[in-house]
């Protein structure tokens, strides 16, 4: 006997009211059948069959490369896309499939390999949970502890709407009890669809069906709309702070504090709130990130602090320090206990080791050496209107304030630029580069002035 499973991904998501297709939609920077499928692949099935329909061009771009999809063209029903991953499976006599929504980020393996342990000996079996509100989940129906059947809840009745233990689209079946009752699932109802709840009930008809009650209720939360989307992007949250609190992580205020899938936090790690991180993004031990940081694709080593700032692709070397008010784009390099400080902006640039850009910089398409410092409201001019150019700062340099660097330009180490000046040209290792007219004085100037206009006024 192996295990076949198949992701129900095929439906628009109405409910949604958005253009994309429902499952594609993100929850702590993955998108909702992504988690689905981390779930599945805990079960190691020896398949697994992604339905895709309403926007399924969408929807392949965000599996997991190789992924079996089987098409929808008409989204009929549940029980109908079973039937599509079917033909598209071969045979699955004397196998188990196991069924789960593409709109369920938060089961947990351990849910489903629950599933398949209270499956033994059934033909089908569902996962269910009794919850506080149950409007619009179909409803099981049992006779005594017998469960046979599941209700919709456009097609229950007042009473069958008041049971408050639901069915949550998650099953295992046998394979030839489920192709058995597929065969004879209508559509006669409400929604006119082939659902795949039905199959429960002809199946409890002259066999058994077991159910197992999922750990946490809030587990089968599926996603329906905009809120449900945020009330389970909450739950994950928690979820992956609470993992890293225990993993020896720091948080000021996990409530506030957005850590996606796929970010890596290291033990001794400090963050504090309004900080998300996103992407490929990693903090080493000791590194302090926040409060108010957005992090994409970086990597924020040992020792580095950054707060109020956002970057992009950058790698902050250790001990190194981000602003307040800092961007760094994409190819940015800190090296170690450099720093990129209040109002800069680095996109291609590598600060070397100690050295400092530390007020109302832009630098890019720059290298700069070790222990140089960037005077305040220095700019490299790294673009001529049609192409980038390099700017290459030396080791011990000091560049006056207010340096206008246009590039391609070479400074070489232990160079000194003077506040102010516009430099178009190379500079030597360990000259002074200055240039800016002579400064002139008009003594009295102000007095004259001040003659001058109540002259004009007429006294
Ligand atoms: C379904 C169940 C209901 C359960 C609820 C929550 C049925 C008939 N009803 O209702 O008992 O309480 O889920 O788990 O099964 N899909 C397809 N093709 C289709 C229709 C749907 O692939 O033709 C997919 C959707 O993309 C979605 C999943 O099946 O991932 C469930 O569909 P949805 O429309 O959300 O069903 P519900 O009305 O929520
Ligand atoms: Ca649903």
């Amino acid at each position: 006997m192996s295990v076949r499973a198949i992701v129900l991904a095929a439906g628009r998501g109405t409910r949604m009211k958005s253009p994309l297709p429902k499952v594609v939609h993100e929850a702590a920077g993955r998108p909702l059948v992504a988690w689905v499928l981390d779930a599945v692949a805990g079960l190691d099935p020896a398949e697994t069959v992604v339905v895709v329909g309403y926007g399924a061009d969408r929807v392949r771009e965000v599996l997991p490369p190789g992924a079996a999809v089987a098409e929808q063209t008409e989204q009929l029903g549940t029980g109908h896309a079973v039937m599509v991953a079917l033909d598209q499976m071969g045979p699955v006599s004397g196998d188990t499939v196991v069924v789960v929504p593409g709109d369920s980020p938060l089961f947990r393996a351990s849910t489903l390999a629950a599933l398949l342990e209270g499956h033994r000996g059934a033909d089908a079996t569902l996962l269910t949970a009794r919850v506080p509100d149950p409007a619009g989940y179909g409803r099981v129906l049992r006779d005594g502890d017998r469960v046979i059947g599941i209700v919709e809840e456009g097609d229950a009745d007042p009473h069958q709407r008041a049971i408050d233990e639901i069915a949550v689209s998650t099953y295992a079946f046998d394979g030839d009890a489920l192709v058995g009752a597929l065969g004879e699932i209508g559509r006669d109802n409400r929604q006119g669809e082939y659902y795949l709840t039905d199959a429960i009930g002809i199946i409890a008809a002259g066999g058994t069906v077991h159910a197992v009650a999922a750990a946490e209720p809030e587990e089968v939360l599926g996603v329906n709309s905009h809120d449900q989307l945020a009330a389970a992007a909450a739950v994950l949250r928690r979820r992956i702070n609470l993992g890293w609190m225990q993993a020896g992580v720091w948080m000021q205020d996990p409530e506030r504090t957005y850590v996606d899938a796929g970010v890596h936090l290291a033990p001794g790690a400090r963050i504090f709130a309004d900080t998300h991180l996103v992407g490929d993004t990693s903090v080493e031990e000791g590194a302090e990130v926040g409060p108010g940081v957005y992090a994409a694709d970086t990597r924020i080593r040992a020792g580095a602090r950054m707060w109020y700032s956002v970057s992009r692709g950058a790698d902050i070397g250790p001990g190194a320090q981000v602003g307040p008010y800092a961007s760094l784009r994409e190819g940015t390099v800190l090296l170690e206990r450099s720093k990129a400080g209040t109002f800069v902006e680095t996109k291609k640039t590598t600060v070397g080791k100690g050295s400092k850009v530390p007020h109302l910089s832009y630098m890019g398409d720059a290298t700069i050496g070790e222990d140089t410092n960037i005077g305040a409201g220095t700019i490299t001019c790294n673009y001529d209107g049609h192409r980038k150019h390099q700017t290459v700062i030396g080791d011990r340099v000091f560049i006056g304030s207010d340096t206008m660097l246009v590039a391609p330009l070479s400074i070489g180490d232990d160079a000194v630029t003077g506040a102010g000046s516009t430099i178009t040209k190379d500079v030597e290792p360990g000259a002074l580069a200055v240039e800016r007219s002579t400064q002139k004085q008009l003594p009295g100037y102000a007095a004259r002035r001040a003659r001058k206009s109540r002259h004009e006024d007429g006294e």
